[in-house]
């Protein structure tokens, strides 16, 4: 059974894409989503800005210095006094807040779910830009509203020269390549790296499929972390069958091998980094918007009656692995928990489906383990109920 989408929107094989275009290079496509039904108008956008949870910032090229950047929270007064032109507002993981914005995310599951980040959502005023700069993942950039002209740069690394700003990572060059007005349902795919300059034509608004990838420093950092809480302070370096130092101060070749050795075998084991992976791409964004509460055997059950179905909730992360033919590891918002080889479908289901209705799991309610599960995520915030409107 495959869970994954095999084209992309627009119709190309996900094979190819991937062979030829994910991380390599940029890949323009006309009409990905043709027709596409804008689900919030830049009033909404703004609305969202306006609260407290939401991370949203406005950046104007001609502002109090050159690429003002403005954080919010903001207010309708905030609003009122932005002036005709040349700025734009940003709001990060819209996802998280409008489920409409987040139904786009099947479209991108010819890519593993766990790689996705957010999707960012930015409001123009005609020649509104965040300047040219470059990301350092990928992303998938949809026009929703108006034009923008993307203007696709080198490729850039830690050293491309950046213009100071206390902020914006703003390239200081910008050797351009290719150019592109992206009209609604357009969208641009861009490997990381690649410098960008988007510039609105008109008031336009463009949505940014982003995904995630851990620095190799929080590779290193996190997962030692989690291997050294199962370390005893009794393993300790040792160097049984010492040669006789030719200098003592010296700290010699064998010394340094000795060190990688004992580290390698460390980091060699694959369980825990498979366990601690899961777990670590997995970590809620907003762990506020998941409200635990006790597991309640009655409630689900009586939900499941009255044709009750379970919805991931939006900020959840939900993922799994099979350890060899041993076990089997859900990982649900930084968390994971072992589970019989048996339950893989069901697994599968929770962690791939938007809505499990109550008919799709009534094969399941004769397993206590399966209820159990179930319950569990209900009761962690990670599975909501909702009527089954279907
Ligand atoms: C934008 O939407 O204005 C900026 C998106 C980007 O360049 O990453
Ligand atoms: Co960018």
């Amino acid at each position: 059974m495959s869970l994954s989408v095999t084209t992309l929107p627009g119709g190309m094989p996900a094979e190819e894409f991937l062979r030829d275009y994910w991380q390599k290079k940029p890949l323009l496509i006309r009409q990905a989503f043709a027709g596409f039904d804008n689900p919030l108008t830049a009033d909404e956008l703004a609305g969202l800005s306006l609260e407290e949870e939401v991370e949203s910032r406005i950046v104007l090229e001609h502002g109090a210095t050159p690429w003002e950047l403005r954080r919010g929270p903001f207010s309708e007064e905030d609003y009122r006094h932005l002036p005709e032109r040349d700025w734009t507002l940003l709001v990060q993981a819209v996802d998280q807040f409008v489920p409409e914005v987040a139904d786009l995310l099947r479209a991108f599951r010819f890519l593993p779910s766990w790689r996705v980040d957010d999707v960012m959502i930015s409001y123009a005023a005609p020649g509104g830009s965040v300047g040219p700069h470059f990301d350092n993942y990928d992303v998938f950039l949809l026009q929703t509203q108006g034009h923008r002209r993307w203007r696709i740069g080198q490729q850039c690394d830690a050293d491309s020269p950046l213009l100071e700003h206390p902020d914006l990572r703003i390239l200081s060059q910008f050797e351009q390549q290719d150019e592109w007005v992206l009209a609604p349902g357009d969208m641009l795919y861009l490997p990381p790296g690649l410098a960008h300059y988007g510039i609105a034509e008109d008031e336009c608004m463009t949505w940014s499929v982003g995904f995630r990838a851990p620095s190799q420093a929080e590779v290193l950092t996190h997962f030692t972390d989690f291997l050294s809480q199962y370390l005893s302070d009794q393993q300790r370096y040792t160097d049984a069958g010492l040669a006789l130092p030719a200098d003592p101060a010296q700290v010699d070749d064998q010394t340094v091998e000795r060190l990688q050795r004992m580290i390698l075998e460390l980091v060699q084991d694959r369980e825990a980094l498979g366990t601690w992976f899961g777990r670590f791409m997995t970590e809620p964004r907003f762990p506020e918007l998941l409200q635990a509460q006790e597991p309640d055997a009655q409630l689900l059950a009586e939900a499941l009656d009255n044709d009750y179905g379970l919805v991931r909730n939006p900020s959840a992360r939900l993922a799994w692995r099979q350890e060899q033919d041993r076990y089997l590891m859900l990982f649900a918002s930084g968390e994971h928990c072992l589970l019989p080889t048996p339950l893989l479908p069901l697994v599968q289901l929770i962690c791939n489906q938007d809505y499990l209705g109550a008919e799709q799991l009534q094969a399941w309610r004769a397993d206590p383990e399966a209820m159990q599960l179930l319950e569990q995520l209900l009761a962690k915030g990670d599975l909501l109920l909702e009527e089954d409107d279907g």
